[in-house]
C-alpha cells in the first residue's frame, strides 16, 4: 500500500489567514528575518490523505479546501493520455466537517459523478446544512456509498470504526443524539499485509483503539492541540480541546503520554492545528515529541506499507 499525506494541517491550514499566533508567525518570517534556520516552520495545507494498493487506484481520504494544489502531489506522466483525467477513483470522507469536505465542491468539473463513501449523517449534512452534494448535482453529480463497517476498495480491505458523536458546528441543531458523525479507517493492503490506521479525530484513546493500534504499521493520528485550554488561552475561541473531540496531546492523560507506550513501527501525528506549538521546530513541545518516537506529519510525506 502507497500512503500519501496530501495535508497534515487542521482546518485554517498553516499559517492561517487571519492567525498572527507564535506557529503562524513562525511559518510566515521572511528569509531575512530567520533568527536561525531551525525557527522556521514549515507550511502545510489542511488535512487529508490518499491510499492506495500497489496496484490500484488511488482513494482520497477526505477533501479539503486545498484539494487542488494538492491532487497535483498524485499525478503522474500516464494520466497525461486523455485529454480529461484524474488521478482519483474514489473520495472517503471520515466526518462532515467543513476542512474534510470543501474540496468536493473545487472537483465539480469531474466528467463523472464523484464516487464519495461516508456515514449516512455526514450525507445528510452534505444535502442540508451544508449542501456540497446538492450543489454538485448540477455539476458532476455525486454517487454516494454508505461506509460498511467491513469493505473492500480498489484492492484494500477497510474497517470503519466510530470515533465521535459530535457533529460540526453547523448541524448541530439537527443531530439525533449517539448518531455517528466521526470514524476512523483501518486500511489492510491484501498483497503486502500492509496496515494503516486513521483517525484524524480522536476524542479518547480507548483500549479498543490502542489494539487497533497496535496491530497497525503506521499511525496516523488527531494531533490538533497540544494544551486542552489552547484556544481560549490565546483568546481566539472558547471551546476546549476535549469540547471539539480532539484528546490535547500534553498532559498524563493526553496522547502523547499513551501512544508514546504502544509499540507501533511509524506512529504520525496529522490534523495539527496552527496553534500547536509542536508545529515550531525548536521548541520545547516539538523536542517532546520527537523524544517519544513520534512523528510529526507534513505534506507530500510518502509511507510504503
Ligand atoms: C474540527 O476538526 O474539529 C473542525 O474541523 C473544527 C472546525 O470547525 O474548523
Ligand atoms: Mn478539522
Ligand atoms: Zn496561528
Amino acid at each position: 500500500m502507497l500512503v500519501k499525506i496530501l495535508g497534515s494541517a487542521a482546518g485554517g491550514g498553516f499559517p492561517q489567514w487571519n492567525c498572527n499566533c507564535p506557529g503562524c508567525q513562525a511559518a510566515r518570517l521572511p528569509s531575512g528575518q530567520r533568527q536561525s534556520r531551525s525557527h522556521q516552520a514549515k507550511t502545510l495545507t489542511q488535512s487529508s490523505i490518499a491510499v492506495r494498493a500497489y496496484d490500484g487506484s488511488w482513494l482520497l481520504v477526505n477533501a479539503s479546501p486545498d484539494v487542488r494544489s494538492q491532487l497535483e502531489m498524485l499525478r503522474t506522466q500516464q494520466e497525461f493520455s486523455s485529454s480529461r483525467s484524474h488521478p482519483i477513483a474514489g473520495i472517503i470522507l471520515t466526518d462532515a466537517e467543513i476542512d474534510h469536505t470543501t474540496g468536493l465542491i473545487l472537483l465539480r468539473e469531474s466528467s463523472q459523478p464523484l464516487k464519495v463513501y461516508s456515514m449516512p449523517s455526514v450525507k445528510r449534512s452534505l444535502t442540508t446544512g451544508y449542501p456540497l452534494f446538492s450543489t454538485l448535482q448540477n455539476y458532476c453529480g455525486v454517487e454516494w456509498f454508505p461506509l460498511e463497517q467491513k469493505m473492500t476498495l480498489l484492492g484494500l480491505e477497510i474497517e470503519v470504526f466510530p470515533l465521535s458523536n459530535k457533529p460540526p458546528k453547523y448541524m448541530q441543531h439537527q443531530s439525533e443524539s449517539e448518531e455517528i458523525w466521526g470514524v476512523g479507517l483501518t486500511f489492510r493492503d491484501r498483497v503486502t499485509g500492509g496496515i494503516l490506521t486513521y483517525t484524524p479525530g480522536l476524542a479518547e484513546l480507548n483500549d479498543s483503539i490502542k489494539e487497533r493500534f497496535e496491530a497497525s504499521h503506521c499511525i496516523l493520528v488527531d494531533g490538533t492541540f497540544w494544551k486542552n485550554d489552547e484556544l481560549p488561552a490565546l483568546g481566539i475561541g472558547s471551546r476546549t480541546a476535549r469540547q471539539m473531540g480532539h484528546l490535547p496531546l500534553s498532559g498524563d492523560d493526553g496522547s502523547l503520554a499513551q501512544l508514546a507506550k504502544l509499540s507501533v513501527p511509524r506512529k504520525i501525528l496529522v490534523h495539527i492545528n496552527n496553534t500547536n506549538p509542536i508545529l515550531i521546530p525548536d521548541s520545547d513541545e516539538h523536542q517532546a515529541v520527537k523524544a517519544a518516537g513520534i512523528e510529526i506529519g507534513y505534506d507530500g510525506l510518502a509511507i510504503a506499507l
